[in-house]
């Protein structure tokens, strides 16, 4: 039976930790929902994991679209989330809505991921009550790099309690922690009701999540947060290598 939202938020009363990937494709999301993975993120990572470019922010709401429709047909069970790309909720309040609408109508899609803080806590609430279940993301906010100047460990505890508190009173679903100090996503964890889902912000947020290549190792570097599961890179490598000499040496196909 394929997950709902509330069910997805119940499980932090359960006391059991969720797992969330990343996915981009029909098989890769086939795999992932088979796994039993609890939600799948079509994140605008695909900017980079997929396309090669240098950050998120070149993503397009039809590139989103795209990814989240294929991602949907081939999941059964886990929730599954699209990214709301740059420059997020930072439009006007129609701007936002219409693109949020948009994302659900033609992907299925179970909620919108923003990239946000305590500033967007309106336009999180009118989302919501849009029926538009939103999964915030705070700390290190990738859509925002050229202002970070580098993607580095988020510090500033009353900051990050202040956004945490704010995005949870406006009716998100869920909150990402990206690259939180871990003694203050565990402060936060333990503080709001909703879960909180992790990246590079320790052992102690509800949940936790990572970039589908990351973990098959077919990221160029795996991040310090990930841990590599799978060396996709060789196996995928010698297998078009075996391939390649195959050909060359006339024995594929077989007679
Ligand atoms: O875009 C993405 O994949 C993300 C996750 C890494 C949280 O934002």
């Amino acid at each position: 039976m394929a997950l709902t939202v509330p069910e997805f938020t119940a499980i932090k009363k359960k006391g059991r930790k969720i797992s969330m990937l990343t996915a981009y494709d029909f098989p890769t999301a086939h795999l992932v929902d088979e796994a039993g993975i609890d939600a799948i993120l079509v994140g605008d990572s695909l900017g980079m994991v997929v396309q090669g470019k240098q950050n998120t922010l070149p993503v397009t709401l039809e590139e989103m679209i795209y990814h989240t429709q294929i991602v949907r047909r081939a999941v059964r069970n886990a929730l599954v989330i699209a990214d709301l790309p740059f420059p997020g909720g930072h439009e006007s309040w129609p701007e936002t809505l219409r693109n949020c609408a948009k994302i659900m109508k033609e992907t299925d899609c179970h909620g919108i991921k923003m990239e946000t803080s305590f500033q967007q806590k309106e336009m999180i609430a009118r989302l919501v009550d849009a029926g538009i279940p939103i999964l915030a993301h705070i700390g290190l906010l990738p859509q925002k790099i050229q202002a970070f100047g580098k993607y580095s460990m988020q510090k500033m505890r009353d900051e990050l309690m202040r956004d945490a508190l704010a995005v949870q009173e406006a009716g998100s679903f869920a909150v990402v922690l990206e690259c939180v100090e871990p003694l203050i996503a565990k402060e936060i964890s333990r503080e709001l009701e909703i879960p909180t889902i992790g990246i590079g912000s320790g052992r102690d947020c509800d949940g936790q999540i990572l970039v589908l290549q990351d973990i098959l190792g077919l990221s160029p570097r795996t991040p310090k947060h990930a841990k590599r599961y799978a060396n996709l890179h060789e196996i995928i490598l010698s297998a078009c290598q075996a391939y390649r000499k195959d050909v060359e040496a006339e024995h594929f196909p077989e007679k």
